[in-house]
């Protein structure tokens, strides 16, 4: 049998997947610096990635996917290049941290996927889940937090430098339906995701997305 193990050597070998997800303009990458300080500040392993990247390959793949002056990429291509840098890192990334016990914190993943190639750009959602299957196996977020906010918020806040090929060539109907998309994927999977109102002060936002994760740890 084994010894009874310490609080702190349990945080270590369970590792947990949380990913931040929501339209453009939420403030994901502010808040996913947040949490893994919070995480850390209470002695716990933090792992961060963001999607497409985090990986050598990954961030090239992400320019050719976010340069607005690159060629035309159609919807199923580009749900193609988002799963090919995603597998990538879930291998050279995401899965040993997990098993050697880490927090994982993930800005985007999978569900932005269904949420811009699906509800945005049409691809069905059948096609994309089968794509993830190969990108992913069986690793599933065991958190999802979605920054939820209106669409004009988001894209109002971004500023010129940094526009991405989403914001600059799609039009509000697209993000609407990001959005949209997002609120639906939540809705039908209620104990993994948690909806938070990005349009908050920061400090509030903070503490709901911090909240979230503590409540699977
Ligand atoms: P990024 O600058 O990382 O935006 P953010 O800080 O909002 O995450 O740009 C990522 C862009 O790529 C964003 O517009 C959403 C889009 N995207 C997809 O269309 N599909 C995907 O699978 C992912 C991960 C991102």
């Amino acid at each position: 049998m084994q010894p009874p193990a310490s609080s702190a050597s349990v945080a270590r070998r369970t590792g947990r997947f949380i990913t931040l997800e929501g339209p453009d303009g939420a403030g994901k990458t502010l808040q996913a610096q947040r949490l893994v300080e919070a995480l850390e500040a209470r002695g716990l392993h933090v792992r961060s990635t963001r999607e497409p990247g985090g990986t050598a390959l990954g961030e090239r793949v992400r320019s050719i996917l976010l340069s607005a002056d690159g060629p035309p990429i159609s919807p199923r291509a580009d749900a193609l290049l988002f799963n090919a840098a995603r597998a990538q890192l879930v291998a050279e990334v995401i899965r040993p941290a997990l098993e050697a016990g880490t927090i994982v914190v993930g800005a985007r993943h999978a569900d932005s996927t269904l949420a811009y190639q699906g509800y945005g750009a049409g691809v069905p959602l059948a096609e994309l889940r089968a794509l993830a299957d190969v990108a992913l196996g069986d690793l599933r977020p065991d958190r999802t937090i979605l920054l939820d906010l209106p669409v004009e918020v988001g894209l109002g806040r971004k500023t010129a430098d940094g526009v991405t090929r989403f914001e600059a060539s799609f039009d509000v109907a697209f993000h609407q339906r990001v959005r949209d998309g997002f609120l639906a994927l939540a809705a039908a999977e209620p104990e993994r995701w948690v909806v938070i109102d990005a349009a908050a002060p920061a400090d509030d936002v903070a503490a709901g997305v911090l909240e979230a994760a503590l409540a699977i740890l």
